[in-house]
């Protein structure tokens, strides 16, 4: 069975912690969570999980996450189980190891929201069940195969098109993003202050697939020829120690109608949410007829039930 990525297990089971890991398989999740959408809406059963059992694992505050993989899971006729870090015995010190053996009786998959990269591929490691990533300090994979099923919906294809992310380049989402819209030959461009500029990783993996990465603090003119403006918060889960610099710093990459107006007529506008208003975009956008945001926050739930399918073999 199919294991690349930054997490090698040896049962060979399959995890989802980075967009490496769904290299070879992007768009085909990408058409299922598409095809199971259309067969669900349709009043037709997708319950392939039935009787399965995911297990949720949360770090750090989630409204999208903790609903749309609940959801998912009942719609895929299975059940999902919130646990958190408030309740369970990780937070009062039991090892990330004994957590992971340990859930691995219970559950058939394990999603993590995780303070740091090192915790989920540490979890990873030793569950032996598939682990998908609700996020982490490096990356948010769900949100950007999300991100990738929305745009496709929106605009009928993905190779070829151009991505504009403004704001923090250093988050999880700009570096799932660059390695996202490379595995789908997306051309990429960051509009980030220097010292927010990606992990050169993320930078050097993207170019690898041949699309264009450009990393610029510039915001003037960058939105030309776009035909996707995206951004997210400036200030992560995280990193509320530093608001009050943050916001200094990034005063100019706020994405308002002018920036909007620049890009192609038809570009559309992302953002993972939750947002906030006046800082990394205006409302007037994200509410705009442009933003697709809220096809985007549903699209968590489809792309996760592709996600898990996938994932459970
Ligand atoms: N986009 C996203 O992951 O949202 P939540 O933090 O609400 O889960
Ligand atoms: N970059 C944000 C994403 C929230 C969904 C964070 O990590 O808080």
């Amino acid at each position: 069975m199919f294991k690349e990525g930054n997490c090698i297990s040896p049962s060979m089971k399959r995890d989802l912690i980075s967009m490496l890991d769904v290299k070879n398989d992007l768009e085909e999740i990408i058409d299922l969570g598409i095809k199971l959408k259309k067969k669900s809406k349709n009043g037709e059963s997708i319950e392939l999980l039935e009787g399965e059992t995911l297990g949720m694992i949360f770090e750090k505050s989630s409204t999208r996450t903790r609903v749309s993989f609940e959801v998912g899971m009942t719609k895929l006729g299975g059940h999902a189980i919130f646990l958190s870090t408030n309740d369970i015995q990780l937070g009062r010190g039991e090892t990330i190891e004994d957590t992971a053996l340990v859930l691995s009786r219970y559950v058939d998959i394990i999603m993590y929201r995780a303070k740091s990269n090192e915790a989920m591929k540490e979890l990873a490691k030793h569950a032996t069940v598939p682990v998908i990533s609700g996020l982490d300090n490096k990356e948010h994979p769900c949100q950007v195969i999300t991100d990738l099923m929305t745009i496709k919906e929106h605009k009928g294809t993905l190779k070829g098109l151009n991505l504009v992310y403004m704001g923090d380049g250093k988050n999880n989402m700009a570096h799932s993003y660059l390695l996202g819209c490379g595995i789908a030959g997306i051309n990429v461009k960051i509009v980030s202050p220097k010292q927010y500029w990606p992990d050169e990783y993320y930078v050097e993996e993207a170019k690898r697939f041949g699309v264009n990465v450009e990393i610029t603090d510039k915001v003037e003119g960058s939105t030309k020829d776009a035909d996707i403006i995206t951004t997210d918060t400036w200030i992560s889960m995280g990193d509320e120690i530093e608001k009050e610099k943050r916001i200094k710093e990034f005063q100019g990459y706020t994405i308002d109608g002018e920036l909007m107006a620049q890009a192609k007529s038809d570009a559309v506008f992302l953002h993972c949410l939750p947002a906030y208003y006046g800082y990394e975009v205006t409302k007037e956008v994200a509410h705009g007829k442009q933003s697709v945001i809220f096809d985007e926050a549903e699209n968590r739930m489809w792309a996760q039930i592709a996600i898990m399918v996938t994932l459970s073999g």
